[in-house]
């Protein structure tokens, strides 16, 4: 039955057309390629490595400390703009972790309910119709999708294998430059698990005075690192004259479902996003934000599950370098990116395929193979594969069984040749 509601839709989401386009976005084409790769193969298991949050819970004395502070009747209110409490644990955690020293609790500090709603109200602060909003990309999306809903317009930087995957700022016109706004970054970075260094950093710094634009750095994976110790845009000298950065506890702590993040750095930017919050939400419960703190006094939580991470992935990089595809250990994060193979050589009966892009190889991969992954066309053709799969046995996590899932992956990968 029509409905006059049809009409009335706003054009930021497709005004009268809205839900009734008929393309088909990625993550719509994994799921309809995850059911029919079980009707082909109903015997055979679907391995997910397309997933994007951990696999545990949240550590019991997180757990806990969320039970208690939920039975205390002062906790059950509107939080606002946050506990003080938490305000004053995060410049401690923030030294610990990344050395940052001296932030200020009251105004240099708030918490958010995710990392998500955080980037998309950052744009309600600086963006009016215009501006520009500079984006790496492949990448996280929202500060984009809001951006442009405020009527500004994003400038695309790709990140490219040979920049180490980290955005070329020279290559940005002056023109651009000129109605730029923010520039958002996000390392270590999803998908292609890159680490930014302290002289991009500076890069960064230097470009921000001199174009006089504000950093997001969105730092959702930020203790997750390789190699490296973790390191924070606000380690390096001016980083708080020109920007913030977005933490989040739901990689560091397994807390994806629990909504909390924090924002930390220059004090302007944060009184700005205090005032657009307020008048968003009421603040995170309160009894989360408690367990929070639990979380910030103690990185070993997050530290256990980084060495999981690392483990799994020095397999996987073994495993795909076996099967002829060029992967190496990420600098950060749970994910392995890497280059889409352009076909696969005919072997018995088998005809050799060709795959366009890396959409037609995931989909491959699904299909014939029931490895998910998450292709990404933007910047070359790349499929992303995470490790943080699910791998227990009796509610464990289970060494046993990730060697066989990852065994399995291997001699999947292996029987065919793929051609790069
Ligand atoms: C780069 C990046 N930023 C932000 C988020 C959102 O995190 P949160 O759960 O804190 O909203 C994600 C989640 O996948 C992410 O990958």
């Amino acid at each position: 039955m029509e409905s006059h509601i049809q009409n009335l839709f706003a054009e930021r989401i497709g005004g009268k057309t809205f839900g009734k386009e008929d393309v088909i976005y990625k993550f719509e084409k994994i799921k309809r390629a995850k059911k029919a790769a079980k009707e082909k193969f109903p015997d055979m298991e679907l391995i997910d490595m397309g997933v994007g949050e951990p696999d545990e819970m949240a550590h019991d004395l997180v757990v806990d400390a969320l039970c208690k502070a939920a039975r205390e009747p002062q906790n059950r209110g509107y939080a606002d703009n946050g506990i003080q409490e938490l305000k004053d644990e995060i410049p401690l955690y923030m030294e610990k972790v990344f050395g940052v020293k001296d932030l200020d609790p009251e105004n240099e500090v708030i918490h958010a309910m995710g990392s998500k709603p955080a980037l998309a109200y950052i744009t309600s602060v600086f963006i009016n119709p215009g501006d520009v909003t500079l984006m790496t990309a492949p990448g996280y999306p929202v500060t984009a999708t809001h951006t442009r809903w405020y009527g500004g317009d994003v400038e695309i930087l790709p990140l490219l294998e040979e920049n180490q995957f980290l955005p070329d700022l020279d290559a940005i016109s002056l023109e651009v430059c000129g109605k730029s706004k923010l520039l958002y970054l996000n390392y270590p970075n999803n998908p292609t698990g890159a680490q930014a260094t302290k002289s991009f950093y500076k890069e960064v710094i230097d470009f921000a005075f001199e174009n006089e634009v504000v950093v997001v750095q969105d730092a959702a994976y930020a203790a997750l690192t390789y190699g490296e110790k973790p390191l924070s845009f606000l380690s390096l000298p001016g980083a708080r004259e020109v920007g913030v950065e977005i933490h989040s506890f739901s990689k560091a702590f397994n807390m994806t479902g629990w909504r909390l993040a924090f924002m930390a750095g220059n004090e302007l930017v944060v009184k700005g996003f205090a005032s657009v919050k307020d008048n968003f939400d009421s603040g995170q419960f309160i009894p989360i934000q408690k367990a929070g703190i639990q979380c910030l006094r103690h990185p070993e939580i997050t530290e256990k599950t980084r060495q999981k991470y690392e483990r799994r992935l020095s397999k996987m990089v073994n495993i795909l370098k076996e099967a002829g595809f060029h992967a190496t250990m990420p600098g950060g994060t749970f994910y392995l990116y890497v280059k889409a193979p352009k076909g696969t050589k005919a072997q018995g009966n088998q005809e050799a395929l060709s795959f366009a892009n890396a959409e037609e190889f995931s989909q491959y991969l699904i299909k014939e193979k029931l490895i998910s992954t998450v292709p990404w066309d933007d910047a070359g053709a790349y499929v992303r594969l995470a490790a943080c799969f699910e791998a227990f046995k009796n509610g464990e996590v289970s060494l046993e069984e990730e060697e066989r899932i990852l065994n399995e992956i291997k001699n999947r990968l292996t029987d065919v040749e793929f051609v790069f």
